[in-house]
């Protein structure tokens, strides 16, 4: 079956998710703010969910209308061919509606009417009309969104956001989402046969998700998702050959002796975010690629030319920290000037960051992080000239 599927991921940060779905073979037909629809078929639906590392989830698109009346919505929503997308003994439900610049705005009437119509819609079309649906069988739920009266609904095929990699089993204070992590990274040109350094790593995300991608690994290997209890829409042999296909990838890079020529650390200062970061990166199947240790950001050094610092330094988020930032970004520029040739991407919302680094960025993108504006300043290094340790 041919379905229209969208996938919403961090809002400016689009154009990863498009790369990725791109590089994943499949033709993208829409890029909006959040969100990147393409098409694809039944095992499209398993392998976005599966290797995606950028996007929150994977919706199969089931009605795009415009609507400014409630009466409009239901009758849009009742002309939907929804028996095409649920069995008779559907559990459905809309689990999320958001509004924006719309006539209808309420979250909860959307739940309410979408719900009804759908109901009618189907106890109709399996021939039992009037009779409640028995709501028995594998969930389905719904997300709407209304734009500017453009209502758009679609079915939840991951449940779970798609961040939850499952690794991520101890935490800290204030870590960033796995999927903003890995995009960040796409932003560099770091690629495997280069130094990467965490000097604030927390809970090891930036590292790990690296880590991640130079070893093939797929970020939904080890979960499943909503759509892998569903029998009709999307057949169970699609998800394994999804698996299977994943897996064969990392199986063929497993063999090739990363851990020899990969340079990952990740320093903190504090002793129960390096356990959850050990830890994690053991849950993850990279902890032979990482080495995490205690160390101050005042302490930061490394002998080899061309390194990437890519890092998400405190921004005041513990009580009593701001008053310690202006000495924490200054050792920070300190010690990033000592490095030669290196590269320097750092996230944060402290906005005196660049101040105390000594040095304006030579490029500054504003991202938000939820509802906290942040900034991502890149320093460029150097490209070494001659590639020493290339595993191409
Ligand atoms: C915003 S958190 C990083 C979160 C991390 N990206 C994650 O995903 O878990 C900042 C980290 O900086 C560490 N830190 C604070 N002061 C430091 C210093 N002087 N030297 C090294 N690490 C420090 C904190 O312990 C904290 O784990």
């Amino acid at each position: 079956m041919r379905f229209e599927l969208m996938a919403p991921c961090h809002f400016g940060l689009e154009a990863c998710t498009k790369r990725e779905l791109t590089e994943l073979g499949y033709e993208i037909s829409e890029v909006q703010d959040g969100r990147v629809s393409f098409v694809g078929d039944e095992l499209a639906v398993c392998r976005a969910n599966i290797n995606l590392r950028t996007a929150e989830r994977v919706l199969i698109k089931a009605a795009g209308f415009t609507a400014r009346t409630w009466d409009e919505l239901f009758e849009a929503t009742k002309a939907i061919c929804w028996e095409e997308f649920l069995p008779y003994d559907a559990d459905f439900w809309v689990a999320k509606a958001t509004t924006v610049k719309s006539k209808l705005f309420s979250p909860r009437d959307f739940q309410t009417i979408i719900q009804k119509a759908i109901a009618m819609r189907l106890s109709k079309a399996y021939g039992h009309e009037g009779e409640r649906l028995p709501m028995t069988g594998a969930a389905y739920p719904l997300r709407v969104s209304a734009y500017k009266d453009s209502i758009f609904i679609g079915l939840d095929t991951s449940g779970e956001s798609l961040h939850k990699r499952g690794y991520r089993r101890y935490t800290v204070k204030a870590p960033i989402t796995e999927t903003l992590a890995a995009a960040l990274i796409m932003l560099t040109p770091w690629r495997r046969d280069r130094i990467l350094v965490d000097p604030f790593c927390g809970s090891g995300t930036f590292l790990i998700e690296a880590a991640m991608m130079a070893a093939d690994i797929a970020p939904g290997m080890e979960r499943d998702f909503t759509a892998t209890g569903w029998t009709d829409l999307v057949p169970r042999s699609y998800w394994m050959e999804a698996y299977d296909e994943a897996r064969d990838r990392a199986e063929a890079v497993s063999g090739k002796g990363l851990s020899e020529v990969m340079d990952l650390q990740g320093f903190d200062i504090d002793e129960e975010a390096l356990y959850a970061a050990r830890h994690n990166a053991e849950l993850a199947g990279v902890s032979e690629l990482i080495h995490f240790q205690k160390r101050d950001i005042r302490e930061l050094s490394h002998p080899k030319r061309y390194g990437f610092i890519i890092t998400n330094p405190p921004y005041g988020e513990r009580i009593g920290e701001t008053e310690e930032l202006p000495d924490i970004y200054r050792s920070l520029g300190e010690r990033y000037r000592e490095l030669k040739d290196w590269s320097m991407y750092l996230i944060t919302a402290y906005e005196d960051a660049q101040k105390h680094l000594g040095r304006a960025a030579d490029r500054n993108r504003k991202i938000y992080n939820g509802m906290m504006k942040t900034y991502f300043y890149s320093y460029l290094g150097k490209r070494p000239e001659k590639r020493e340790r290339s595993l191409q």
